[in-house]
């Protein structure tokens, strides 16, 4: 069985464009029913049309953090979405909307988490002067970057590295790990018990 995906982003939408290729090639046993956007001039916004995937801008102007959450809803809801896909979402989202999908919502953080949540994960790394970083997808909860962990992909940091090689680097590896991840989290249906997931099926990672 296919699972519905509704992407949700603010940003590039690169990892949008990788998610679309695993559907397409066939590895994904999903598809991207809808990619909701919060800025009208959102990368994702093109990349999905690129795709031929349905994508809308939905504006926030003078909504509440509930107020247009209850809009992102109804739009998941009109596409049968299964499962909510979070690409650079800026935007918290309010505790009625994670209530709505508990454990159904997914986050990728450019970080090993717990470490360096919240924003530029790189630059903390690097001021952190850590060896290793790398790239998180976990189920999103009431907290920002806090959710059980699903994968992890560790990036080396070299001696060398400025803030612009390390995020390449662990771009190049979320690009792996988001598909690979939705991949396991369908497959393997895992039921949260705490802050660890517990797998109907073999994990393979
Ligand atoms: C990704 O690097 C993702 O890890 C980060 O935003 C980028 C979105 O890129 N998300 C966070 O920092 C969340 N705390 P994209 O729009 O090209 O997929």
């Amino acid at each position: 069985m296919t699972t519905t995906l509704g992407v949700i982003s603010s940003g590039r939408g690169e990892n949008l464009r990788y998610i679309l290729q695993e559907e397409r090639s066939g590895r994904l046993p999903a598809r991207v029913g809808v990619v909701l956007v919060d800025q009208p001039d959102a990368g994702a916004l093109r990349i999905a049309r690129e795709y031929g995937a349905s994508a809308y801008f939905l504006d926030p102007a003078g909504l509440s953090r509930e107020e247009y959450d209850k809009k992102l809803i109804a739009h998941l809801e009109a596409e049968g979405v299964q499962l909510v896909i979070l690409t650079g979402y800026m935007r918290i989202l309010s505790p009625y909307f994670v209530r709505h999908y508990r454990d159904r919502i997914l986050n990728i953080h450019p970080a090993l988490l717990p470490s360096f949540r919240g924003m530029d994960a790189f630059s903390q790394a690097l001021e952190h002067g850590v060896k290793w970083t790398g790239t998180t997808v976990h189920i999103v909860d009431e907290e920002v970057d806090h959710g059980p962990i699903v994968y992890q992909i560790p990036v080396r940091v070299l001696d060398s590295d400025t803030h612009d090689s390390l995020k390449a680097r662990i771009q190049r590896a979320e690009y792996r790990a988001y598909p690979k991840a939705i991949k396991m989290f369908i497959e393997g249906r895992p039921r949260v018990q705490g802050r660890t997931l517990v797998w109907q099926t073999e994990e393979k990672n």
